[in-house]
C-alpha cells in the first residue's frame, strides 16, 4: 500500500486542458490503454469482436456501456488479498446499451417485424446488460485480461438470483415468474456500484423502472398497488400510463417468463398469474461474490429499493455496525444510509455471500434530511417507527418488507430532503466524512421558490457535491453537519454563479462519479450536458480538506422564469483551495464513470461510457466518434468508419510512480 502523505501540493502534474478531440487526454508522463472494450471475449478460444453487428454471444463477451467497477486482489491461493496490486478481478458494470452500434443495422421494432421483436436482437441486448467479472493481471508493467480464467462470468438479464433481506418472500414480490417471491431474473441498468469488507461487489439498478411497460390496468390494481406503481413511475411516460422512456419490447420476443415479464399489465385477478409485481423484484442492490463464480448473486432488498445509483460502504470498524451510503438517482430523491444489526467481526472477511446474509440482510435503512442550519438529521424507515405502518396516509405499510418495497412512500412521509439528484457517494478513508455528488436539476424540480440551503440553486445545471460529517466522526450516528464542497460552474459564463471559483484548467459541470482513494485523492467523474461545447466529460482530482473549512454565504441565482431566489448556505473550500486539476478527458460523446486504484496506487482503472452518445444511428454513431482505436492507445483517435465502443480504460505512470502525487 502507499505510504505517502497527501497534500493539496501534492498534486504533481499539470491540469490537462479542455478537449473536444475524439481521444483520451491525460497528463505529461501517463500512459491510457484501453483493457477491456465492449464485445471482448472473457473465454479462451472465442473470436474476437468483429464489431460490426454480428456477434451474437454477449453472455461471454464484455457487456455495453462501461459504469460502475471495482478491483479486488487475488493472493496466490485464490482469496480476496485487499493488498494486491498486480493481480485481480476486476468487475463492471454494464448500464445499458448503445442501440445503434449494438446490431448490425439498429434496432428493429416488433411492428417492423410481425409484431415481436426479433430473439438474436433481444438476446443481444439483455446479455449486453448486467456486470463483468474478468482476472486481470500485470505482465512486464502492462494489463491484460486473463481470458482463460476460472473467474471469468458474466451476470446478465438471464442470471437467476436469489431474493434476500426483509422483502424476500413477501406478497409484493410473487408473481408469476416467481411465486413464492424468492427468485429474480437478472439484473439490468446497473449504473454504479459498491465493494464489502469481504470482497463481494455490489451491482446497484438505477433506471430499471423504464424497461417495463402496461396497459391502462388500474382496475385490476388495488390503490395500494397503484400508489405504489405510480411513485415509480411504472410503465409511465410522464402521467401517461405505456411503455417506460428505456421500454425496448422485449416481453413482445417470446412467451417464456424471462421475456414476457417486461409487460406488468395487470391482466389477471391474482398477481400470481400476471407479471405486475416484475417491477417490485427490482430496484434492489445485487451482491456478487467474484470469487465463488458458481454461486448465485443474492438481491440485498435491506438497502431499499429505488433509483440505486450505488451502495458505498464507510470503512469497517472491529465491533462496530457496517454502514453504508446511497442515493436515489431521479429529480427531488433521497440520500439513504444502511447500519447492520451485526458488529463487524474481520474474521467473517472469508466467507464471501455468508457474511452478506448476516449484514447486509439485517440492518436499519434511514433517509436524509439536510435542515436549515446546516445539520442533518437520519430519520430511520422501520415498520412500526416514524408512523410507518398500516394506517400510514400514503401507503399501508404491513411489515418492513413493505417498508423495502415502497420505500421512497416511506421517505415521502418522513419528511426526506429532496436533492438535485444524488449520484455517487464517497467516504473519506481518513477522517470518515461522506460527499455525495448531486449532477444537476432543472426547472421543473428546482424553480426559485424552491431551493434550500442543501440544493441552494435554482435550475442548477451545472449540479454540486454535498459532504457531511457525522456526529462524534461516527458514521452510524443519528445526526450530522453538512457543507457544499465544490459547485460545478462555466468559468466565465456567470461570475456569481461560479460559486467555487473554478478557472478554464478545472471548470466542470455535473458531477456523477466520485471517488476517495486510499490516500485521501478525491476524484470526481462528469455526465455532462452544460459543458460540452467546451469540453468532453473528464475526470478531476483534488484534495479535500473537511466539513466547514469554507463560510457560510449567500447564493442568489435566477430561475429560467426570471424568479430570483437568496438563499444562505455552507460553502466549502474554492478549487484552489483543494488544488482542483483537470486529469482526464475523454473522447466524443462518453460519458466518464466508474474508478478503481490499485492498492499500491500504480493503476488506475476508469470507465468511458457511450462515446459517440449523439451521432444518429444510420452512420453508427461514427460521424461523432470512431474511439477506441485498434492499437488500443486510449490517446489515439479510431480508425475512419469505426463504430465506438464503451471501454475500461487503464492508466499507468511510464516511470511506473503513483498515479496523480
Ligand atoms: Fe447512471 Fe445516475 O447515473
Ligand atoms: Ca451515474
Ligand atoms: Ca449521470
Ligand atoms: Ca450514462
Amino acid at each position: 500500500t502507499s505510504t505517502a502523505t497527501i497534500t493539496p501540493e501534492s498534486l504533481g502534474f499539470d491540469s490537462v486542458p479542455t478537449s473536444l478531440e475524439d481521444r483520451v487526454i491525460v497528463p505529461q508522463g501517463y500512459r491510457a490503454e484501453v483493457l477491456y472494450a465492449k464485445g471482448d471475449p472473457i473465454e479462451a478460444g472465442l473470436s474476437e469482436y468483429l464489431n460490426n453487428g454480428t456477434d451474437v454471444d454477449f453472455d461471454r463477451r464484455s457487456g455495453d456501456e462501461h459504469d460502475g467497477m471495482w478491483f479486488f486482489g487475488i493472493s496466490d491461493d485464490g482469496r480476496y488479498d485487499p493488498n494486491r496490486s498486480d493481480r485481480g478481478i476486476l468487475c463492471v458494470n454494464h448500464e445499458n446499451l448503445e442501440d445503434a452500434t449494438l446490431h448490425e443495422n439498429g434496432v428493429t421494432s416488433a411492428a417492423d417485424n410481425g409484431g415481436s421483436r426479433p430473439l438474436i436482437e433481444v438476446d443481444r441486448e439483455m446479455n449486453g446488460h448486467g456486470v463483468s467479472c474478468i482476472e486481470v493481471r500485470k505482465v512486464d508493467g502492462r494489463w491484460e485480461v486473463v481470458r482463460d480464467s476460472q473467474y471469468n462470468r458474466r451476470v446478465t438479464i438471464f442470471t437467476e438470483m436469489d431474493v434476500k433481506g426483509p422483502a424476500a418472500g413477501s406478497d409484493l414480490l410473487r408473481t408469476k415468474s416467481s411465486p413464492q417471491g424468492i427468485k429474480r431474473w437478472g439484473t439490468m441498468n446497473n449504473c454504479a456500484n459498491g465493494y464489502t469488507p469481504w470482497g463481494t461487489y455490489i451491482a446497484a439498478e438505477e433506471n430499471w423502472y423504464a424497461y417495463f411497460t402496461r396497459t391502462d390496468d388500474t382496475a385490476n390494481r388495488s390503490d395500494a398497488e397503484n400508489t405504489l406503481a405510480s411513485r415509480y413511475a411504472i410503465g409511465l411516460n410522464g402521467n401517461v400510463i405505456g411503455p417506460g422512456w428505456n421500454y425496448r419490447e422485449w416481453d413482445t420476443a417470446s412467451s417464456n417468463d424471462v421475456y414476457a415479464r417486461f409487460d406488468v399489465t395487470a391482466t389477471a385477478a391474482s398477481p400470481l398469474d400476471d407479471y405486475r409485481n416484475e417491477a417490485n423484484l427490482h430496484g434492489f442492490a445485487t451482491e456478487i461474490d467474484p470469487f465463488r463464480p458458481a454461486q448465485k448473486p443474492r438481491v440485498r432488498t435491506a438497502f431499499g429499493r429505488f433509483s440505486h445509483e450505488g451502495v458505498w460502504a464507510a470503512p469497517a470498524v472491529e465491533g462496530k455496525p457496517l454502514v453504508f451510503y446511497s442515493g436515489d438517482d431521479s429529480r427531488g430523491e433521497y440520500v439513504y444510509k444502511y447500519v447492520s444489526t451485526a458488529n463487524w467481526d474481520p474474521a467473517d472477511a472469508t466467507l464471501g455471500l455468508a457474511a452478506g446474509d448476516k449484514y447486509l440482510d439485517d440492518g436499519k435503512l434511514y433517509v436524509a434530511v439536510f435542515s436549515e442550519d446546516g445539520t442533518g438529521e437520519w430519520k430511520e424507515l422501520s415498520y412500526g417507527v416514524n408512523g410507518l405502518d398500516e394506517n400510514n396516509p400514503l401507503y399501508p405499510f404491513r411489515n418492513q418488507g413493505d417498508v423495502m418495497v415502497a420505500t421512497r412512500l416511506a421517505a415521502d412521509h418522513v419528511g426526506a430532503t429532496k436533492m438535485d439528484r444524488p449520484e455517487w457517494a464517497a467516504v473519506h478513508p481518513i477522517n470518515r466524512e461522506v460527499y455525495l455528488t448531486l449532477t444537476n436539476g432543472n426547472q421543473s424540480n428546482r424553480p426559485a421558490d424552491e431551493t434550500d440551503p442543501a440544493n441552494p440553486r435554482a435550475v442548477n445545471s451545472n449540479g454540486h457535491i454535498i459532504r457531511w460529517k457525522e456526529a462524534s466522526d461516527d458514521n452510524t450516528a443519528a445526526t450530522f453537519e453538512w457543507d457544499i464542497f465544490l459547485f460545478g460552474s462555466a468559468a466565465d459564463r456567470d461570475t456569481d454563479y461560479n460559486l467555487s471559483g473554478l478557472t478554464v484548467d478545472n471548470q466542470f459541470s455535473s458531477p456523477d462519479g466520485l471517488y476517495i482513494d486510499h490516500r485521501g485523492v478525491i476524484w470526481i467523474q462528469t455526465d455532462d450536458g452544460a459543458l460540452t461545447d467546451v469540453t468532453n466529460n473528464q475526470m478531476l482530482v483534488a484534495i479535500p480538506g473537511s466539513v466547514r473549512d469554507g463560510e457560510r454565504k449567500t447564493v442568489m441565482t435566477t430561475d429560467n422564469d426570471g424568479v430570483t431566489s437568496t438563499v444562505e448556505s455552507w460553502i466549502g473550500q474554492s478549487a484552489t483551495d483543494v488544488q482542483l486539476k483537470r486529469f482526464f478527458v475523454g473522447p466524443r460523446g462518453c460519458e466518464i464513470t466508474g474508478i478503481s486504484l490499485t492498492p499500491d496506487a500504480k493503476t488506475l482503472f476508469v470507465n468511458v461510457q457511450h462515446p459517440g452518445e449523439g451521432g444518429s444511428a444510420e452512420l453508427f454513431n461514427t460521424d461523432v466518434s470512431t474511439w477506441p482505436a485498434a492499437s488500443r492507445d486510449a490517446t489515439e483517435v479510431g480508425a475512419a468508419g469505426s463504430r465506438p465502443r464503451s471501454a475500461t480504460v487503464v492508466i499507468t505512470r511510464e516511470d511506473g510512480g503513483e498515479i496523480a502525487v
